[in-house]
């Protein structure tokens, strides 16, 4: 069972190391009634115009009456910045906290330490990099997130962008809305995406679905991954692999990123890597925006280098209103909505409740669920 075996590894932890940090947090935690936190957006007005709106702070991924009738206390909130925050007033004596990449709770060391009762962490989604997951995992906490749960939301947003970045898509939009007429100032640098070479870097589930969702526009399709996709996916799709990233980089007239942000990705298309793209380059990015040295991306917009950046993730977010993506030509840019659907915020949300019960029980989670178990972090984070 997933807990008995984090208070194991801490118990040996103890052993290895003589610190009585873990064996207290252990000892806090009891069984019966818990503390759970949720950190959502808000939705105001909009949540109710849609009875299935479960992943805003009104909503509550709908666990609510659930968790109430079993005696537990439901806090939720989209408070999380500052020391006088409403999340930080519950980081004292929390058991569980459930945040969302959409609206991120940065869970530091800091905020770890000061918990001394949280036993377990849940992403509604995925992308669990908003916590500080060595301090985590020192902490001899379990990490987990709904795997899988927006993966199609993704990859289908992803070929979106692609295609309003290649057709030239935002500019017209525009000149709709101002009273303009302007063919010329669109049809420039409009393309047909058939022919064209696309690069995924990441060709985990959400790369494998976008290739999947690019075979049928007749792209040239080529990815990196630290591990290779499965034979007869890559016949499927026709897609090749690419094991040196820099070789592949000027190969791509669109490269859409998609593998988490780890110490090894944080900051790695930096100004020498984005030279190392194709001039006239497009990219999609709806992996993580550290991914991105922020600055250098702001640059190559404006020198064309890059000809087009398209995505929903920042750091951090919200946004501020002087973030530089929000003013860099030839972006295509959103808020992070693109894995927070309808469709996934039910998915997701029902993934939260069956670890809460797997949870309440004792029970294990489903395996490629968990980011840090028993004191080690998931392979690709580490
Ligand atoms: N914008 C959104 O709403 C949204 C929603 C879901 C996921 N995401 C982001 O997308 C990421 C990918 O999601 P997924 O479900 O496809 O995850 P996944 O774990 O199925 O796939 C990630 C892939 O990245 C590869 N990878 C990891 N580190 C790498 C490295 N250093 N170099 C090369 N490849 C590396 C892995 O081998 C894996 O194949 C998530 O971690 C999350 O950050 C964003």
């Amino acid at each position: 069972m997933a807990m008995k075996q984090v208070a194991n590894s801490a118990i040996k932890a103890i052993a290895n190391s003589g610190s009585s940090s873990l064996l207290t947090r252990q000892l806090h935690a009891s069984p019966g009634s818990k503390k759970i936190v949720g950190v959502f957006y808000k939705a105001n007005e909009y949540f109710t115009k849609n009875p299935n709106f479960v992943g805003c702070v009104e909503g509550a991924l709908g666990l609510r009456p659930w968790l109430e009738s079993q005696g537990h206390q439901y806090i939720v909130t989209d408070d999380k910045e500052g020391p006088d925050c409403e999340l930080e007033k519950h980081i004292p004596d929390l058991h569980v906290l459930i945040s969302t990449p959409f609206h991120p709770a940065y869970v530091t060391a800091e905020r770890i330490k000061k918990a001394k009762n949280l036993q377990l962490l849940l992403t509604a989604g995925i992308g669990s990099d908003h916590v500080d997951l060595k301090a985590a995992a020192e902490a001899g906490l379990t990490v987990a997130e709904v795997t899988g749960s927006n993966v199609v939301s993704v990859a289908e947003d992803e070929l979106m962008r692609i295609l309003i970045l290649v057709r030239n898509f935002v500019p017209g939009y525009h000149q709709v809305i101002t009273g303009d007429w302007n063919v010329a100032g669109i049809a420039y640098r409009a393309y047909d995406l058939e022919g064209k070479t696309v690069g995924t870097i990441g060709a985990g589930r959400i790369g494998k679905l976008l290739l999947q969702r690019l075979k049928p526009f007749n792209c040239n399709l080529l990815y990196h991954d630290r591990v290779k996709i499965d034979p007869e996916l890559e016949k499927q799709t026709g897609a090749k692999f690419e094991e040196d990233l820099d070789a592949m980089l000027p190969k791509c007239d669109i490269i859409v990123i998609n593998m988490p942000l780890t110490e090894k990705t944080r900051g790695m298309f930096d100004k020498d890597r984005i030279a190392k793209m194709k001039k006239g380059v497009l990219i999609v990015n709806n992996a993580r925006g550290a991914i991105m040295d922020t600055q250098a991306v702001a640059d190559a917009c404006s020198s064309g280098h890059i000809a087009g950046y398209s995505g929903d993730v920042w750091y951090p977010q919200p946004a501020p209103k002087d973030h530089p993506w929000r003013y860099m030509p030839n972006q295509a840019m959103t808020p992070h909505i693109s894995g927070t659907t309808i469709d996934a915020q039910l998915r997701y949300a029902a993934g939260v409740k069956d670890m809460l019960e797997r949870y309440f029980k004792g029970e294990d989670f489903p395996e490629q669920n968990y980011i840090v178990k028993a004191g080690e972090l998931a392979p690709q984070y580490r």
